[in-house]
């Protein structure tokens, strides 16, 4: 807890009002898979921020009598969502010693994403960040004496404790998370934007491709809790470390063909320890891996260096420089698109991190 004191808000007070914030989704190009503690990441991970993917969040708070849990209402898309509430009283308990005086308020939130439900695209890494500063912003009416440094930092550290990844979807374009020698002020607490990105990356296309639209079969949970005991797992964390180390230089330098081999290796450990878990589970499906080839075969014949990238589930992430959009588009509409449920597939792109609405 000593690092985690400078984030106990000691203010006390009441106040009214709503705030709302709109933040992104992100995307790992290193990847976090393993945790320990309080939602400390077992290696550091670095991702794209996106722009078009993204949660809104309205928060109205009002005082009302001090009671030991946070007192809440929440509205998904216009409904009340009940299956959301046992993650969000998990998060509430958890960041509760932290802002204290949102017991004395009552919350009322109301949520929506810029992508279709059930889209297979994790939404907690956005849900959580904006969520998170609506929270700072009732700890600002109250203390407003706190700095924007501070505001986002801790913002970052909330998300965190709500999901790991959201930790990551504060800032843009590209931010760390987890401790590592070779990238400044690092912390296992919250997500720092990365300083020295080559301009290639910060308008990078991520084309998401919609392979299997249905619910993830394993939850993330799950997922870091078999890294405990599996095998592979002290070796997964030190490959993750050494590609932190080799991807901050070509993000720096915009080395395009290391970047292309650095990625799509991490998209591929991160389903390799997912297959060679107890109990195992494949969440690729043929159509995964069908549009793996087609942009493996496009890469060898155009030169052009545009990759892929796989989260916890069968949706493909095809990333490529903005200079390559125009031809890059035909290859997605004639040669991925079939391979997409009902051809469904997000144009996204690098962005800025959250924004205040
Ligand atoms: O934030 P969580 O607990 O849902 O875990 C996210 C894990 C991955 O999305 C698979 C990887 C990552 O670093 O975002």
């Amino acid at each position: 807890m000593n690092l985690e004191k400078q984030f106990i808000c000691t203010a006390k007070g009441e106040t009214q009002g709503q705030s709302i914030w709109q933040a992104p989704s992100n995307i790992a190009l290193v990847k976090y898979w393993g945790k320990f503690g309080d939602q400390y990441p077992k290696n550091a991970s670095l991702s794209f921020t996106l722009t078009h993917s993204h949660t809104t969040t309205r928060v109205e708070f009002s005082p009302k009598k001090a009671t030991e849990k946070v007192s809440y209402d929440f509205r998904f898309e216009g409904a009340s969502a009940p299956q959301f509430h046992p993650k969000l009283d998990a998060f509430f308990a958890r960041i509760l010693p932290y802002v204290p005086l949102l017991a004395g308020h009552h919350l009322q939130i109301a949520s929506k994403n810029s992508f279709p439900h059930s889209s297979g695209i994790a939404s907690s890494a956005s849900a959580m960040a904006a969520l998170a500063l609506c929270i700072m912003d009732i700890e600002a009416a109250v203390n407003p004496s706190i700095s924007p440094a501070y505001f986002f930092q801790k913002a970052s550290f909330l998300a965190r404790l709500g999901s790991g990844s959201a930790a990551r979807s504060v800032a843009g374009p590209l931010v760390y998370w987890g401790e590592h020698s070779d990238y400044a002020c690092s912390s296992n607490l919250f997500g720092l934007p990365l300083d020295e990105v080559h301009p290639d990356f910060k308008t990078y296309q991520d084309t998401i491709l919609l392979v299997d639209r249905g619910h993830k079969k394993v939850s993330s949970t799950l997922g870091h809790q078999l890294m405990e005991g599996h095998p592979f797992a002290t070796a997964r964390f030190e490959q993750a470390q050494q590609n932190m180390a080799r991807l901050k230089g070509v993000i720096n330098t915009g080395a395009l063909d290391d970047f292309v081999d650095l990625v799509e290796t991490e998209a591929l450990s991160l389903h390799a320890m997912m297959l060679s878990s107890s109990p195992n589970f494949i969440l690729m499906k043929p159509h995964t891996l069908s549009i793996i080839e087609a942009i493996r075969d496009f890469r060898n014949t155009t030169k052009i260096p545009l990759c892929f990238t796989l989260d916890a589930g069968a949706n493909v992430h095809l990333l490529y420089p903005a200079q390559a959009k125009d031809k890059v588009a035909p290859f997605i509409a004639s040669a991925l698109v079939p391979f997409c449920e009902n051809g469904a597939y997000i144009d996204d792109c690098v962005g800025q991190g959250a924004k205040k609405m």
